[in-house]
């Protein structure tokens, strides 16, 4: 519930401050300090960023001075993997895989139809309502890919209109090689060349990251590594969806190449195992694509028994993953994955942010997200809960009471 303003300007600093209060359970998810848990606690906000954080009874005062009634907050989650530019319908495929099914990459193309087939203001109006969907499940940041254009202007169009809406756009032209115009199976290397050349320069003015699908019916590991060096010239930081489906090669060219991050993961050897934990690669786990293409669940325990880095993102897409909520993939964490829920928001804050390489303030003044500590960007979930834990105790509920994004409460 929200007060009267408070006592003008003691947080120091420029603008507006504000003070939110009666925080339950406060989680900083800041790996690097101690004491990531604070109950009874206070946070001030102030020119988009936290002021201060601590003991509600030593809080300073502020011009406004929201109550939270004992409720828990958590950064807001970091999503680094989500397909949210697309239209059309997957259902009927999902529904065949229910039935038994197995999950094959070449459905991206039915959705590349109904994409390519859809308006730039349909296009923007579906980005914008999935954006708004993940926000009010508690998103504060948020990548999105390229993907189901697959020819020079479509993939830039994508681009572009991701660009509008989220934090982060990633370029990925090399999701599935499309079919020829006949139908019959396009030819691969020359799409390579294309994904690499006039696509790549299309797409890099639009986007920060590139990423490429490492897997049987998708890209091979030569040609992925052709096109990871590509994007990387370009100046594209780099991604891999690798070890989806089998044991495809993605995990290692990602570690080799210094990938940012490595998605899927859910076929890894003791060999994968351990260059993740001795590389800077981010492992992540995709809990609601593993559940909707009943997949084995990916290694999320071994992943960090061995001592690798994780993060826990939503891969909202219409083929595997039709939800944008992090909150569920955490659930199906602590409930599935045998991960604690201080390791599972862990993973889906600071360790989303570290996969987006944005857990620490650039020097260009990007303020750190996925992690409570002044000086970071104030992006705050508040839970309507006294504390995290029962994300996974109430798993499904809408547990989320209200969002503050960079200072301003956008829920
Ligand atoms: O991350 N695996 C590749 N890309 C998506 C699925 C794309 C689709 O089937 O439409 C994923 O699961």
């Amino acid at each position: 519930m929200e007060v009267a303003p408070g006592q003008a300007g003691a947080a120091g600093g420029g603008g507006a401050s504000e003070l939110i209060t009666g925080i339950g359970e406060l989680r900083t998810c800041d790996p690097l300090e101690e004491g990531r848990v604070l109950r009874d606690a206070a946070v001030v906000i102030e020119g988009g960023r936290i002021a201060w954080l601590g003991a509600a009874a030593s809080a300073p005062d502020a011009d406004t001075c929201t109550d939270l009634g004992g409720r828990a907050v958590l950064p807001g989650w970091v999503d680094s993997h989500s397909h949210l530019v697309f239209a059309g319908d997957r259902s009927a495929e999902f529904e065949a895989r229910m039935a038994g099914q197995a999950y094959v990459a070449g459905g991206i193309s039915v959705t590349m139809d109904a994409t390519r087939a859809a308006s730039d203001e349909e296009l923007r109006s579906l980005v914008r309502q999935r954006v708004d969907e993940a926000v009010a499940g508690g998103t504060t940041y948020l990548e999105t890919k390229t993907g189901y254009g697959l020819d020079v202007d479509q993939e830039a169009r994508a681009a572009r209109i991701a660009a509008e809406s989220v934090d982060e756009v990633t370029y990925l032209g090399a999701h599935l090689v499309p079919p020829a115009s006949d139908g019959s199976p396009g030819d691969a290397e020359a799409y390579v060349d294309l994904v690499c050349g006039p696509m790549l320069e299309a797409v890099a003015p639009h986007a920060q990251w590139a990423d490429v699908f490492c897997e049987t019916g998708a890209f091979t590991v030569e040609q992925s590594a052709r096109v990871l060096e590509a994007c990387r010239d370009a100046g594209l930081g780099l991604r891999v969806h690798g070890n989806q489906l089998g044991e495809s090669g993605g995990v290692m060219l990602a570690v080799e190449i210094g990938a940012a991050s490595v998605d899927h993961c859910n076929h890894l050897s003791d060999a994968d195992l351990e260059a993740l934990a001795a590389s800077e690669t981010v492992a992540t786990v995709l809990p609601a694509c593993d559940l909707s293409t009943r997949a084995p669940l990916a290694p999320a325990r071994q992943l960090l028994d061995a001592g690798a880095t994780l993060a826990i993102a939503s891969n909202c897409n219409p083929g595997t993953s039709y939800t944008s909520s992090v909150s569920f993939c955490v659930a199906t964490a602590v409930l599935q994955m045998g991960l604690s829920i201080d390791e599972a928001v862990t993973a889906a804050t600071w360790g989303g942010a570290r996969a987006l390489r944005r857990e620490t303030t650039d020097p260009d003044g990007s303020l750190a997200v996925g992690s409570l500590r002044v000086g970071h960007r104030a992006d705050l979930h508040v839970l309507d809960a006294p504390a995290a834990i029962h994300l996974a105790y109430r798993p499904g509920m809408p547990l989320t009471h209200a969002v503050w994004r960079a200072g301003t409460r956008v829920r």
